[in-house]
């Protein structure tokens, strides 16, 4: 298989019109008349080439814009890129994360090897320069990415790596940046690996698969240890939920469990992250239309999320102890998959009348909840490409967030914000969960036709009981949204990876 671009960000002090490369990036406003002073002096060095461009209207500097502009070798860069920065006044530090992603999406369209990128001193004032480095790098690695491990066509493919400058002109900046964008690689890094991860295809990518590369990832970082459940191991542990979703496929569930041990920490508790990882979702015995049923192989995208997490959360050291879950199976047809009818002995003790086979992602996640909670996990956090009815909910642009704690849903508002990676508060409990009532069991695993995100949540919360708990709904952003692919490429976003890393930093201090 080929490699995944190789991608390499650091900042450097040189000024814009000496640096070397065969694609200088500068950012511009809407509606900006004139040109930042840094600006100006590469414009008047191509004898007004770019403010040209402006001029004539071909470049407005909207949002997810960019115009590239040819130097003839008067300065040291081969192409300059005027790259849209949209509305001044509505820009919030996610604009540079977008600006640099539209940069290196366009740079790996025309091969370039080498970039620069000069942030707009506008942000200078605004952003903490170590924080642009983030932002600027994260966005790097979210828009240059490409899935093309199956490609052997190399004469249309791509370079096989990407190095990226940061420029300034201060030393003091330069090393701030730097120190950015080692944050904003590793960020940017595990989303690629998660991306990667679900975009495989699910005769490539199952759940013995999926529980083989976590091991590969912690077997390089110290701190992080990984246990997995096999289905033997699974049965003997009473693990009905997961074990009843896996058994119609050739390809046994696995349970697998991640855990970052950090040298020293102020906290106590221990956060618990459980991901859905259906290495296909079919639909089972309860099967689904075949239009599109080549997108469930990003079923596992949760966890896919949690195992770039944990990876993220190690390499930054994190002081803060993290368990991940995830659960792994593939939802198949056959004579030995459960069935509409079937009462599952979850692994809680909770029975569950199924009524779809469908709406499996509950049945799994169930089990790895219950398992969070006797390793005296809190809070947990479970993320799962859950419903269609969230996507009717609130489209592909926000997951959905339900839980049991306002101050966990706030902070994880907050994360998300921050992490670029929008999420929308959405109800769950009291009247959903009275839904649920079955006759012949303790609950169905499926509520009304209305309001099926909820439902979904309501049922997950059931199993987190008096733990603090929330959910992330993310079967919207398993795929980038239409105004979203002005920056990012095709297949999973890996949506989720900087709202946790957001979100686990933000606890530990950081
Ligand atoms: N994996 C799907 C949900 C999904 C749909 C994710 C589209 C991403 C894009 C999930 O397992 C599912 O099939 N849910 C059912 C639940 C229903 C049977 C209650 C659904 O949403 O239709
Ligand atoms: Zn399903
Ligand atoms: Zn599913």
């Amino acid at each position: 298989m080929k490699q995944i671009i190789k991608i390499e960000v650091s900042a450097r002090k040189v000024a814009m019109d000496e640096c070397k490369t065969d694609l200088l990036c500068v950012g511009q406003f809407a509606e900006a008349k004139t040109l930042d002073k840094a600006t100006k002096q590469l414009d008047a060095r191509l004898g007004g080439a770019l403010s040209q461009v402006i001029e004539l209207g071909d470049f407005k500097g909207e949002a997810g814009s960019s115009t590239l502009v040819y130097t003839g070798g008067k300065i040291g860069a081969k192409r300059v890129l005027l790259v849209g920065l949209g509305d001044k006044k509505k820009a919030k530090p996610d604009v540079l994360r977008k600006a640099a992603a539209v940069a290196a999406k366009r740079a790996v369209a025309i091969k370039a090897k080498k970039i620069a990128i000069a942030l707009h001193p506008a942000f200078g004032n605004k952003i903490d320069l170590v924080r642009s480095g983030q932002l600027t790098t994260e966005g790097i690695y979210f828009g240059s990415y490409i899935y093309d491990e199956f490609m052997t066509n190399k004469k249309n493919g791509r370079s096989e790596s990407l190095s990226v400058e940061l420029t300034d002109n201060n030393a003091a900046a330069v090393r701030k940046l730097n120190n950015g964008a080692e944050i904003g690689s590793i960020i940017g890094q595990s989303q690629s690996l998660a991306r990667t991860l679900a975009n495989r295809p699910p005769n490539v990518m199952y759940p013995e698969k999926l529980a083989a590369e976590a091991k590969k990832i912690v077997a390089g970082l110290p701190g992080l240890s990984c246990t997995v459940f096999d289905e033997k191991q699974l049965k003997q542990k009473k693990m009905g939920g997961i074990i009843a979703v896996g058994q119609g496929s050739e390809h046994k569930p696995r349970m697998i469990v991640l855990k970052w041990t950090p040298k020293s920490t102020k906290k106590s508790g221990t956060v618990g992250l459980i991901g859905k990882a259906i290495t296909f979702d079919s639909g089972g015995i309860s099967i689904k239309p075949s239009a599109h049923m080549d997108v469930m192989k990003m079923d596992m995208t949760g966890g896919a999320v949690v195992l770039a997490t944990m990876k993220a959360v190690a390499e930054l050291k994190l002081p803060v102890k993290v368990t991940a879950v995830i659960c792994a199976a593939e939802n198949a047809p056959g004579g030995q998959s459960y069935r509409p009818g079937d009462v599952i002995t979850t692994y809680s003790g909770k029975t569950v009348e199924i009524l779809n086979t469908d709406a499996e992602g509950r049945m799994v996640l169930c089990d790895g909840i219950h398992y969070a909670k006797q390793l005296k996990c809190e809070p947990i956090i479970d993320i799962a490409t859950l419903t269609g009815a969230c996507m009717v909910a609130l489209g592909m642009h926000k997951a959905g967030l339900m839980g049991n704690d306002e101050r966990l849903i706030k902070a994880l508002s907050t994360a998300a914000e921050r992490g670029g990676e929008p999420v929308w508060h959405m109800p769950s409990g009291d009247e959903y969960t009275e839904e649920l009532k079955s006759k012949i069991a303790d609950l169905k695993n499926i509520g009304s036709k209305y309001g099926g995100a909820c439902t979904a949540a309501s049922f997950l919360g059931e199993f987190a009981d008096e733990t603090k708990w929330a959910h992330l709904d993310i079967a919207g952003p398993m795929e980038p949204s239409e105004p979203l692919k002005k920056y990012v490429g095709a297949g999973s976003i890996g949506f989720g990876v900087r709202l946790f890393v957001e979100y686990l930093k933000a606890l530990a201090g950081k």
